[in-house]
């Protein structure tokens, strides 16, 4: 069947669907074709941490009304090393900036309310999407809907669909300039029913590796420990992984992590990768699917929001002003947030993980790094700066 609209939007995650609600407030019509189910992305277990104009940009969209109520403003987090805790105040860094603890999959269940609310169409679990004529006026979206064959021709297409999906690979490989690399480590993940063992967020440094205390509510836990890629879930049974986060969170303070049970497991790869080239004709990439970051940090989600602020601008320019300044400067222009998040992002990752086969200058330079960031007010400020995140706008020239 053939169909129309003004964009296609690939991939209901954050970018996509935060696109098709931003184009709809700007009096844009979208289509959103995900492949998965509704109940599947609304349950799938992802990032935790907004920052502050992620944060203030949902609010402004008439979408952080939950948020508000149910997440949880951080204005500090602890870095942990040597066996002492330090505390960052990031609202005194930052001129009263915080970040939100609010869980993804939360955000997803909030936007897919509102994008439907406003009679735009998602089509989930639609297959074998394929990109074709995009360079002409009228690209088109080949997909299959319960086994039936359908095109979505449209005038500009977003491809959001996330680091393995066909929008990327939709451009000659020729005219993609990739950058990656791949971390020797990997994050493993768990959920558990517990009390929050700190206020806020403790990124900790041993010689065991990195952890993570993270949060959800009152009563579910989101922790992590730096783990091999390779390894597996099926390795570590309850007993064991509390056993691993407690040696790495051996402390001279009488801290105590809070232990429960367990309901979740997970290992996540870390890799840094940019694709520089975010357009092609008229297909614009957003989010993962041009850009990853390792977790630390927390910047995926919110590089995403910075690439859809960009890209639903740039279309507002096209269909009221008839400008295409904004849309041919999409790439060149959004491409310098994301360079700022993958930096901010591998600094971390260094400073906060321990790698097999590393020397020893390699350690000590990054234990003089952590103490510079803990007593020098630039440094910490630096790491404030970026871990709140730097305004949408910054990177407008
Ligand atoms: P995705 O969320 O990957 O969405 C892409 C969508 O496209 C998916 O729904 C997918 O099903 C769909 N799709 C794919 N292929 C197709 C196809 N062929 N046809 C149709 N649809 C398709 N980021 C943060 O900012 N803060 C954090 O605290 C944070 N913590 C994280 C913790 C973990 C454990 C992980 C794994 C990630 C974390 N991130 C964090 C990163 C963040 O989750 C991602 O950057 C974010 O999901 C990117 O959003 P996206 O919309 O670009 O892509
Ligand atoms: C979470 C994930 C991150 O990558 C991070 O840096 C902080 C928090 C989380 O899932 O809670």
């Amino acid at each position: 069947m053939k169909q129309t609209s003004q964009v296609g939007i690939i991939g209901a995650g954050p970018a996509g669907l935060l696109l098709a609600h931003m184009l709809h407030l700007e009096g844009i019509a979208s289509v959103v074709l995900e492949q998965r189910s509704r109940a599947d992305i609304e349950a799938t277990i992802k990032a935790g941490v907004l920052e502050h104009p992620t944060a203030e940009l949902l609010k402004q969209l008439g979408v952080g009304e939950r948020m508000q109520r149910e997440g949880y403003l951080h204005r500090g987090i602890e870095l942990s090393f040597g066996g002492k805790r330090h505390r960052l105040d990031l609202e005194d860094l930052t001129d009263g900036k915080a970040i939100t603890v609010y869980p993804q999959h939360e955000v997803i269940k909030d936007l897919v309310a509102a994008v439907l609310a406003n009679g735009t169409r998602i089509e989930f679990g639609v297959d074998a999407v394929r990109l074709a004529a995009l360079e002409s006026d009228q690209p088109v979206i080949h997909y299959q809907r319960d086994g039936a064959a359908q095109e979505l021709y449209c005038d500009f297409i977003a491809g959001c669909d996330g680091f393995h999906g066909p929008s990327r690979q939709a451009i000659p490989q020729a005219l993609r300039q990739e950058h990656a690399k791949v971390y020797p480590s990997g994050w493993f993940g768990i959920l558990c029913e517990a009390p929050p063992s700190s206020d806020e967020l403790i990124y900790a440094q041993s010689d065991r590796g990195f952890v993570l205390v993270s949060t959800r509510s009152p009563t579910v836990q989101r922790l992590y420990f730096q783990c091999d890629p390779q390894d597996s879930v099926d390795n570590w049974s309850d007993d064991r992984i509390w056993a691993e986060f407690q040696q790495r969170l051996a402390n001279q303070d009488g801290w105590q992590l809070k232990k429960g049970p367990i309901f979740q497991k997970g290992i996540i790869a870390m890799r840094s990768f940019i694709c520089e080239t975010m357009q092609y004709g008229r297909l614009f990439l957003a989010g993962d699917s041009a850009h990853i970051v390792p977790p630390t940090g927390a910047k995926g989600l919110n590089l995403a929001a910075g690439d859809v602020v960009l890209l639903s601008r740039a279309l507002h320019s096209h269909y009221r002003r008839n400008q295409q300044d904004a849309l041919d400067a999409y790439s060149a222009t959004a491409i310098q947030r994301v360079w700022r998040g993958e930096h901010f992002s591998w600094w971390m990752t260094n400073m906060l993980h321990d790698f097999e086969g590393e020397d020893s200058i390699t350690r000590r330079f990054r234990r003089s790094q952590l103490d510079y960031v803990v007593k020098s007010r630039p440094g910490a400020q630096s790491l404030a700066e970026n871990y709140v995140g730097l305004p949408f706008d910054a990177w407008i020239n």
